[in-house]
């Protein structure tokens, strides 16, 4: 079914709750540390597996229902990408309900892809159900330059004719024929783009070298309950036999392990003791063992966590690598606890080449961090100091919440939307387990 594809028109945009994160007001963050957390919280849904699985509702004219979606500004971001393609879109909390059944576009245009990089997820499902998609190119990021020439790769194997025109990923393919794909890095998004693709392609496609994310293996769940033959999810080896058509289908998110681990390292941190239920422990085996090496004790059950940490933390060391390995997106959160431990903790970032935006913010709280090259040396230090600081990125926000709820008196973080784009209220939740934490707005 070909598209005539015309020019993005923002302005018909417009749908209840939602805002691109460009509208959202500049709320600070004033948090008066020394507080230990003590209480329970319930994990929300995983934001890196929802965007792609909202990416796919493309796939299909029938309705996908999901639940367990978070409430985030990045979720936002994503519906008002899909539904100024035509996409019909309902929430109501944590379930959501997409229907592409009248897509009168394909297109992501750069107003919303330079807020969030993850709407290059529609690429991969655009080329498959309609054979075109015109997706701007992502631009710079402040953790590094983070290309996305492994998805267009992959793409052009399985028979996308893509060139790059004013800024824009142009994409053609009539129908796309399966292929074997070796990727030449691990790439979660680029993985879950090409897995979604395949599922629409004749005949058979293999992804190797594909990212093991428990994301990924989420919305290949998702993509079978469709209809899909996806198989191998977990494994670097992906093998995806397409199907003449998807249809509708009901899942629910994985939880978030990301947002998980943060509120543990939290309560590592200040000497707490926190419960956290509905979460997955099992996506989370790096992050739990780095918190026992830094004193904790960890428990676990099939849906929660509970860490007690002793009153000052032990420093840790550790690599970020592809899962299973320490997640980089967990790297920052743990520079914060190695900030007032004992001893001194080596922390490797082997993802992103930038990021360490982060130091500097907590220098300004009183952090003894050293950077060589890719790695950072934490000396810890009794007390940090409140002081003003201000967010970079997502997971660099974490970081100075983490730090700032251990610092003594009282710290201002500025920026906060890129806090509020991937954790669901996280002062009101913070707050019930004891920080003293609120909202300026
Ligand atoms: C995803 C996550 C992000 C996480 C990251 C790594 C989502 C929406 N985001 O991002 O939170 O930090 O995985 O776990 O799921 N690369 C290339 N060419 C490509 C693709 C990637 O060179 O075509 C490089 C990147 O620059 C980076 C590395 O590969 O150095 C890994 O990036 P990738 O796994 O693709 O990250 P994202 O999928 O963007």
């Amino acid at each position: 079914m070909p598209l005539e594809l015309r020019p993005f028109d923002t302005r018909a945009v417009r749908l209840p709750r939602l805002a691109a994160n460009d509208d959202l007001p500049m709320d600070k963050l004033r948090i008066e540390g020394g507080e230990r957390l003590r209480g329970e919280v319930r994990v929300s849904g995983a934001k890196n597996a929802a965007l792609p699985i909202l990416a796919a509702s493309l796939l299909t004219a029938d309705e996908l229902v999901l639940d367990n979606v978070p409430q985030l500004a990045d979720i936002t971001t994503m519906g008002k990408l899909l539904a100024g393609m035509g996409v019909k879109l309902g929430r109501d909390g944590g379930r959501v309900w997409a229907r592409a059944d009248e897509v009168g576009l394909a297109e992501a245009p750069y107003e919303v892809v330079k807020t969030m990089r993850a709407s290059i997820l529609v690429l991969g499902p655009l080329l498959a159900r309609f054979g075109q998609a015109r997706v701007s190119l992502p631009g710079g990021c402040a953790i590094g330059a983070r290309p996305v020439d492994q998805h267009i790769k992959g793409l052009r194997a399985l028979g996308a004719e893509i060139e790059i025109e004013h800024g824009y990923i142009v994409g053609r393919a009539p129908r796309l024929t399966g292929t074997r794909i070796v990727t030449d890095m691990v790439t979660v998004t680029g993985t879950e783009n090409l897995m979604m693709a395949a599922c629409l392609a004749r005949g058979q496609t293999v992804i190797e070298n594909a990212a093991r994310e428990p994301e990924v293996v989420d919305l290949a769940r998702c993509l079978n309950a469709m209809g899909a033959r996806v198989s191998g999810a977990g494994t670097d080896r992906i093998v995806v036999d397409g199907v003449e058509r998807l249809h509708g289908a009901t899942h629910r998110v994985l939880p978030d392990r990301i947002e998980t681990g943060t509120f543990l390292v939290a309560a590592a941190a200040c000497g707490g003791d926190v419960r956290l239920t509905g979460a997955a422990p099992e996506t989370l085996d790096a992050v739990l063992e780095k918190l026992r090496e830094a004193g904790a004790t960890v428990e676990a059950g099939a849906d929660w966590i509970r860490v007690r940490a002793p009153n000052r933390p032990q420093a840790v060391s550790l690599r970020t690598a592809p899962y299973p390995g320490f997640p980089t997106d967990m790297q920052a959160q743990f520079m914060a606890l190695d900030c007032v431990a004992d001893g001194v903790g080596r922390i490797t970032e082997t993802i992103f080449e930038n990021r360490f935006m982060h130091v500097l913010e907590l220098q300004r709280l009183g952090a003894q961090i050293d950077i060589d090259g890719h790695t950072a040396i934490v000396r810890g230090v009794p007390k940090l100091s409140g002081a003003r600081v201000m967010a970079t990125d997502l997971r660099a926000s974490a970081s100075l919440v983490v730090a700032a709820l251990v610092a003594e008196g009282e710290t201002v973080i500025d920026r906060i939307y890129h806090l509020d784009r991937g954790y669901e209220r996280m002062e009101t939740r913070l707050a019930a387990l004891g920080a003293r934490i609120e909202r300026i707005k």
